[in-house]
């Protein structure tokens, strides 16, 4: 195919309902080693996001929701919503949802095995309702990912819970009020979805919820105000003891959601693996303490430019190790990314990958691109290389997409990355907001892949799209 004739494909957006958009068959080509320049803007924080839309659930009035991320995540937690009954309509990066009647219909299959976020519902469903059956979410390509915590949480709060032919079916025993009661529930783990599901739930319980050993993450505190808002009575969240004192009842609230800290963090890994100097905005940069501590040790200096801003300086990059662990530790999500980084640093790193048992896939895919990464059990040590080179690679999972994005932006020559739909579900508008800052990378249909030598053809024609 000529190049000129060749489509350019837009990444996958919501427009202006929640529908998610259509799978496109498309590939995602980078030239890599174009230095970035300028400002990004950081979008709502697709996990905060997930979970408080389910939580609209527990509310019988208008519930406004601003800083809405368009990914397909979000398309198809909005999906599973209207399923359950829901109406949601989207104004730009507002979602107005109107949860009065809820139509007792179980999730279907399809989209919460898509979906693990959607088990969410459960708690908020059963809390509202006194019954609920919803699909359990399987495992997905980072592992297992049981839901045993969420399911002996609310056992714990007096609902009988059975799962039979892979659904589960949870309601509140006896007649009369059909509340939850609250009651001590000690984590076994510092869940973050867990720790989601049992507060929703103990917002409409009967008298108080400790939650022991809970999750810290910014996420959960954003539920927490979210669900305070709706005139909640929870305290405690962000440290590991949260207190929730249930109410008869919630209502309307316009809420809105904290900036993604893990889009902020692929960013700043963005400007310290291509050697940028960038400002991104805005942030909270207390959520992402982790991330700027290994980047200073890394040797790039982030510096606060003002409460909602953080620049990087690159620097010449050095080995380091890193531990993923919950919040306030580093985080899972930022695992793949930050091993796409130290792939060019001097020096070797040891990163373990203690959250999730699988979440290895990009290690194969950045080797084929010149990386030198031996993964042993739940280590994966990295032997820092001068140069990585462009390459073929597919990505596995969200985040093992955005390493492949990352190096691909540092890598000589052309990238291919294949298995965008990973891509699509956690990063709104990655692309644009790349090539404003001078990246030189477009989608294109699978089977219209440009040639190696064509780069200046491309070139062209990514100016044409910038205009
Ligand atoms: C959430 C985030 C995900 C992030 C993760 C950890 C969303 C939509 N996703 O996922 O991006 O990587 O937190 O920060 O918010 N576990 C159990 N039993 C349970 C629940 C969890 O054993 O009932 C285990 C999991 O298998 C995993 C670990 O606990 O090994 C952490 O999972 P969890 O914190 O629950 O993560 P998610 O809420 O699924």
């Amino acid at each position: 195919m000529n190049l000129e004739d060749k489509p350019i494909i837009p990444s996958p957006m919501m427009k202006d309902n929640h529908s998610a958009p259509a799978a496109q068959e498309s590939v995602l080509e980078i030239w890599g080693r174009a230095s970035l320049k300028g400002h990004v803007k950081i979008s709502g924080a697709k996990n905060s996001a997930l979970a408080i839309m389910a939580g609209s659930l527990l509310c019988p009035e208008d519930c406004r929701l601003r800083n809405v991320p368009s990914l397909v995540d979000i398309g198809m937690m909005g999906e599973i919503l209207s399923a359950l009954g829901v109406k949601l309509e989207r104004i730009d990066d507002t979602l107005e949802i109107d949860a009065r009647h809820l139509n007792g219909s179980t999730a279907p299959y399809e989209l919460v095995s898509k979906l693990r976020a959607s088990f969410f519902a459960l708690g908020p469903l059963l809390a509202r309702l006194g019954e609920v059956r919803i699909p359990l979410p399987g495992g997905c390509a980072i592992g297992a990912r049981p839901v045993d915590l969420h399911v002996r949480g609310l056992q714990a709060m007096g609902a009988e819970v059975h799962i039979e032919h892979g659904v589960v079916h949870a309601f509140i025993k006896g007649t009369g009020s059909k509340r939850l009661k609250g009651t001590k529930i000690y984590l076994d783990y510092p869940s973050v979805g867990a720790t989601e599901t049992i507060m929703m739930a103990a917002t409409l319980a009967e008298g108080e919820t400790i939650i022991e050993n809970a999750a810290r993450e910014p996420e959960i505190t954003d539920l927490a105000g979210f669900c305070r808002a709706m005139g909640a009575q929870i305290r405690g969240d962000g440290t590991n003891t949260i207190i929730v004192n249930g109410v008869p009842s919630l209502h309307a609230v316009d809420y809105p959601v904290i900036p993604d800290r893990i889009e902020a963090g692929t960013f700043l890994v963005a400007g310290a693996i291509t050697q940028s100097e960038l400002l991104i905005s805005p942030v909270v940069s207390d959520h992402l303490i982790p991330v700027i501590a290994k980047l200073n040790e890394m040797g790039c200096q982030v510096i606060a430019e003002d409460a909602n801003s953080l620049r990087i300086i690159p620097g010449h990059l050095r080995a380091t190790d890193i531990e993923t662990l919950p919040y306030p530790g580093f985080p899972t999500d930022m695992q793949a990314p930050f091993v796409a980084l130290l792939t060019l640093a001097e020096g070797n790193s040891a990163i373990a990958e203690t959250v999730f048992e699988n979440r290895f896939g990009h290690v194969p895919e950045l080797n084929r691109m010149g990386a030198d990464i031996r993964v042993k059990n739940n280590i994966a040590l990295v032997r820092g290389v001068p140069i990585l080179s462009g390459a073929p690679v597919m990505a596995t999972d969200l985040r093992a997409s955005a390493a492949l994005v990352l190096a691909g932006l540092a890598a000589d020559g052309k990238t291919t990355i294949r298995g965008l739909h990973h891509l699509d579900r956690g990063y709104e508008n990655l692309e644009d907001k790349l090539r404003l800052l001078g990246a030189k990378l477009h989608r294109v249909p699978a089977d219209a892949e440009t040639e190696e030598d064509n780069t200046s053809v491309v070139e062209n024609q990514l100016a044409q799209v910038a205009q």
